[in-house]
């Protein structure tokens, strides 16, 4: 196992056991609750807004490590992003890990994300890494209600 796996796995078990940003936001601006069908897993995320702007966001909920640790990530890079900028990187992240190709170029510049681009190997555990991203789209859509990640 190569240095870099082990560093990726060692951030993946840090953030499922100390998860970032876990709770429920007061009187949130956008809110979803996501389910993961193959394996009954839920989630919910809760966004403020400031204008455009992700002022801050919380999710709650339980998962496997990979869900929980994409849920902690995720919040980390989505405060203080704009609407805009959450948009793309919900899509750059989906293509990291749903596309097969050069991980190293299709995470360029996405950080700690990074992490998930050895899940793309992986297609049920796919939905585990995005089940956060889906909810929050959701709830930055407005979308009261649940979502699933089929
Ligand atoms: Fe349920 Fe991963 S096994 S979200």
């Amino acid at each position: 196992m190569s240095e870099l796996t082990d560093l990726y796995q060692e951030l993946i078990l840090d953030h499922n056991r100390s998860p970032r940003n876990r709770g429920r936001l007061e009187n949130p601006d956008g809110l979803a609750q996501g389910y993961n069908p193959l394996c009954g897993d839920q989630i919910s995320v809760s966004v403020k807004l400031d204008g455009d702007r992700i002022e801050s966001i919380k999710f709650e909920g339980s998962g496997c490590a990979i869900s929980t640790a994409s849920a902690s990530l995720m919040t980390q890079s989505l405060k203080g992003k704009t609407l805009e900028e959450a948009g793309e990187l919900f899509n750059r992240f989906h293509k990291l890990l749903t596309e097969e190709g050069n991980a190293e170029e299709l995470g360029q510049g996405m950080g700690k994300l990074k992490v998930f681009s050895g899940v793309c190997q992986y297609p049920a555990r796919v939905k585990c890494a995005t089940l956060a991203w889906h909810t929050v789209k959701a709830a930055l859509n407005n979308k009261e209600g649940n979502i699933t990640t089929e």
